[in-house]
Parts: C-alpha cells; sequence; structure tokens
C-alpha cells in the first residue's frame, strides 16, 4: 500500500469541520479511492483552547510554521476565509512544493491568477472547486468535461442566502426584511448579510465562472452587482402576473465586444430551469457551441455539502500526488479579453412607477421612454387609488445607458411621483 498523503486543515469552522468528519468518514476507502490513506497532521486555528467535540486536539495549532515547515504535509487545505491571512500562507505553502485546496471565493476572485501562476512555477495543484456552488461540481466540469465547447453564457442562481429569501417572499408573501429575518434565524444569512444581499458574494463566484469558462482572467472587480434589497413583494405579485420569478443571477457572458459580467435580480420565464430553483439551492445553467444547454444544481453552502467539494479536491491532488503529475492542470486563461461596461449592456426592463392619477400621464411617461430609444413592449396599469396610480411599463431590448437616461428624466417630472422598481427582464 501506498503510504499515507498528509494534508492540514487551516479552519475548522463549518467547512473544516465538515471536511474533518468526511475524512474519517471515507477513511477505509481511501486506499482504493484516491491511491492512499489520507490523512490529517494538523489544523491551523485561531483559538487552540475552544471545545471541539470528536476532534483529536493533538492536531491543534495556532501556529503556521508548525503547518509550512513539515515536509511531510503535501496538501495544505486552506478553510479559513478571507484575504489575509489566508493569501499570505497559500502562497508560502506553494512555494514550499505544497499543493493546495481551497474553498476561499474571496481570495480567488481577486488574486487567482498569480497565485495559479505560483503553483504552476512549483508544480504544484491549486484547487479550488467549493469556492463556486458548494456542493455543486462547476469549476472541474468547465475546466475539463466541457474543454472541447466554446462556452458563450452562464447564468446561475449562486447565493442560498438571498435564493431563499426571494423564494420566502415568493411563496410566502413575504417583504425584504421578514425574509431577511428568517434566514438570519434559521442560520442561511450570517450576522453581516451584505455580501449575499448585496450581490458580492454572487460577484466573486461569478468572475471565478467567467475566467474558466472564457479563458480570460475576470476579477472581483469587474463584475457589476446590485443586490435584492429593493424588491418588494408588489414585484413579485407583477413578475408572477407576467408570468414570471424573479431571482438574483450572476450572469457572465462572452459577446463580439467584450465579455459580460455582472449580479443582479432580474425577472425570468416561470418555465426557464433556473425559475424552479428554489429555497437555499444554487444552480449553474451554461450555454456552450456543443453542449447546448446544461444545468448543474444542489446545495451552495453547509457544512457537508462544501466538504464534499473540498474532499473531491483533496482526493484528486492525492491522485495527482500518486502518479507525479501535480500541476496538470493550471490557469487556462490564455485570452485577454476587455469586459464590458455595465452602460453598454443589452437588456429589457421592468420599470414600476407610482405616477398622477390624470389623463395625459401614460403618454408624458412613454414620450420620454421614446426620446431616449426605449421601446415600450408592453404596459399594466391598475390600483388608481385617489391621486395615484400604478403604472409598470416593460420595455423592449435596450441599451442600459438609454434607460438610465430616461429614468434621470422621469424621476424629476411632477406627474412621476416615485420610480418605485427598475429590474432587468430575461
Ligand atoms: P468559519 O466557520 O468562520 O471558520 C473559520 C475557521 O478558520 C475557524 O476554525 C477559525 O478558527 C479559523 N481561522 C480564521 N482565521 C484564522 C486565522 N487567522 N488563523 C488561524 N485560524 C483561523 O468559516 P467557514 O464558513 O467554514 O468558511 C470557510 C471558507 O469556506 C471561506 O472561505 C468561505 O467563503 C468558504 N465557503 C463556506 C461555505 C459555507 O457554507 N460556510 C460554503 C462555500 C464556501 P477558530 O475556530 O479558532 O475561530
Ligand atoms: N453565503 C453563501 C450563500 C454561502 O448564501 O450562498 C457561502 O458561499
Amino acid at each position: 500500500m501506498n503510504k499515507p498523503i498528509r494534508i492540514a486543515l487551516l479552519g475548522l469552522g463549518t467547512v473544516g469541520s465538515g471536511v474533518y468528519k468526511l475524512i474519517h468518514r471515507r477513511a477505509q476507502e481511501m486506499p482504493q479511492i484516491a491511491g492512499a490513506p489520507i490523512e490529517i497532521s494538523h489544523i491551523l486555528v485561531r483559538n487552540t483552547a475552544k471545545e471541539r467535540p470528536g476532534v483529536d486536539s493533538s492536531l491543534l495549532t495556532d501556529n503556521w510554521a508548525d503547518i509550512v515547515n513539515d515536509p511531510e504535509v503535501s496538501i495544505v487545505v486552506e478553510l479559513m476565509g478571507g484575504m489575509e491571512p489566508a493569501h499570505t500562507y497559500i502562497a508560502e505553502a506553494l512555494k514550499a512544493g505544497k499543493n493546495v485546496v481551497t474553498a476561499n471565493k474571496d481570495l480567488i476572485a481577486m488574486h487567482g491568477g498569480d497565485l495559479l501562476d505560483l503553483a504552476a512555477e512549483h508544480q504544484c495543484d491549486l484547487q479550488f472547486e467549493a469556492s463556486v456552488a458548494g456542493a455543486i461540481p462547476i469549476i472541474r466540469p468547465l475546466k475539463q468535461c466541457l474543454a472541447g465547447n466554446e462556452i458563450s453564457e452562464i447564468m446561475g442562481i449562486v447565493n442560498g442566502t438571498t435564493n431563499y429569501i426571494l423564494t420566502r417572499m415568493t411563496q410566502d408573501n413575504m417583504e425584504f426584511a421578514d425574509a431577511l429575518a428568517m434566514a438570519t434565524e434559521l442560520g442561511y444569512a450570517e450576522a453581516d448579510p451584505t455580501a449575499d444581499i448585496e450581490g458580492y458574494d454572487a460577484g466573486r463566484k461569478v468572475a471565478i465562472m467567467a475566467s474558466i469558462a472564457f479563458h480570460s482572467r475576470v476579477t472581483f472587480d469587474d463584475v457589476y452587482t446590485e443586490g435584492i434589497t429593493k424588491i418588494q413583494s408588489t414585484d413579485i405579485r407583477y413578475a408572477r402576473e407576467l408570468g414570471k420569478a424573479i431571482k438574483l443571477l450572476g450572469v457572465a457572458c462572452n459577446t463580439e465586444e467584450g465579455i459580460e459580467v455582472r449580479v443582479h435580480p432580474m425577472l425570468i420565464p416561470a418555465s426557464h430551469p433556473l425559475a424552479t430553483v428554489n429555497d437555499a439551492f444554487n444552480a449553474v445553467f451554461v450555454h456552450g457551441d456543443a453542449l447546448d444547454d446544461a444545468m448543474f444544481m444542489g446545495r451552495g453552502a453547509g457544512e457537508l455539502p462544501t466538504a464534499s467539494a473540498v474532499m473531491g479536491d483533496i482526493i484528486d491532488t492525492a491522485r495527482n500526488l500518486l502518479m507525479g503529475c501535480t500541476g496538470r492542470i493550471g490557469c487556462t486563461c490564455y485570452k485577454n479579453v476587455p469586459v464590458k461596461s455595465i452602460d453598454d449592456i443589452r437588456s429589457k426592463y421592468y420599470i414600476r412607477l407610482n405616477v398622477e392619477n390624470r389623463m395625459g400621464v401614460l403618454a408624458g411617461v412613454s414620450g420620454v421612454l421614446g426620446n431616449n430609444g426605449v421601446s415600450i413592449s408592453q404596459v399594466l396599469q391598475k390600483q388608481a387609488a385617489g391621486d395615484s396610480a400604478e403604472l409598470v411599463v416593460i420595455t423592449d431590448t435596450v441599451r442600459e445607458r438609454h434607460i438610465r437616461d430616461a429614468l434621470l428624466i422621469l424621476e424629476n417630472m411632477s406627474m412621476v411621483h416615485e420610480v418605485s422598481s427598475v429590474i432587468r427582464v430575461y
């Protein structure tokens, strides 16, 4: 039998504990599955005194030097999160010839390119399947199984917290604040939910997927992000009436004018496969020239689902180690495609307005839209209450900058009390 492959865990929180459990749960089978036993040599934590039931406390350390200087450790599994010291530790591990597995989307979405270069320089694996959509295999499919395709579009629900909130708003007619409170109570949303509800978490995942799918480096800074805080149950009711659902989507498209990368709420047809993905589930829809359409769906977070993806990377790295081929699949970005500004993106829009309830208002609103190159596809008007009326306009496909110009004028017209919502339509 091959001698054990020794790994170090950096972090023993939600994901680290899941990996610890899976390593022990599958220990007997590892020689057959990975080619050798996989054993944990060290676990780096902040607080070694904390009670950690079921964990061998002799493995705990708060000293990174114990790990990076241990020649027996061949895989470092970074599950601490955040930028520092994770960035430094991963770079030092690679420089020491150690392979790295990480779930850290914040880091990969900003510094993935540099770290992959470092991994290549030292012929090491740097694997990060769990950084996007938790348990769902998407990095490896994009890099390997779908490598024969020209991928033109990826569209995904890649944040479970916001999908849970939108599901509650849709199925239980809740308002955003109440649904957020419920997501917090159930442990989906973190104490500070900003990264989830403002779309930053999804933006990081979209940057990582776009880089791989389009072979061109995209960082989080390139991604336009808009969250779900302004969505109201009224919008969800109108969407239903229009045969659509509202989802927070990460969108990456490879167009002739450049790459589009954005995260924002969107009305999608109720018949679209993504519209049926509810609660905290994630899903990624991919279009390739040979593949046509495919959708990957599953749990995007949580202890064991995320550990499942981390374990897959550990086992793959172990196999590469045993075959002497670590570093076989490194960075696949060989192009330098520009990223389009959000102003140049084209979409249809849903615009909900609270307007004066009198003759000529509809003509005034449509005049402003028309003068700015925005053509109208559909208008709904109801709930006229006294002096006010609610107007919903669905536009044809227009450039973002034309919508912005029109909205600026509408917002300043006396006949328009309020532009209540503006949401893109698929
Ligand atoms: P977590 O529960 O907050 O755990 C973090 C762990 O890292 C803790 O054990 C902590 O030590 C340790 N740690 C943090 N900073 C450290 C430092 N400076 N030195 C040593 N140890 C340190 O985090 P998590 O939810 O497991 O997330 C880990 C990573 O997985 C993140 O990159 C996250 O984005 C990613 N991820 C998480 C999920 C999920 O469902 N949670 C899903 C996908 C990806 P103590 O125990 O001593 O505090
Ligand atoms: N906070 C993320 C979500 C999980 O709600 O999907 C970690 O990526």
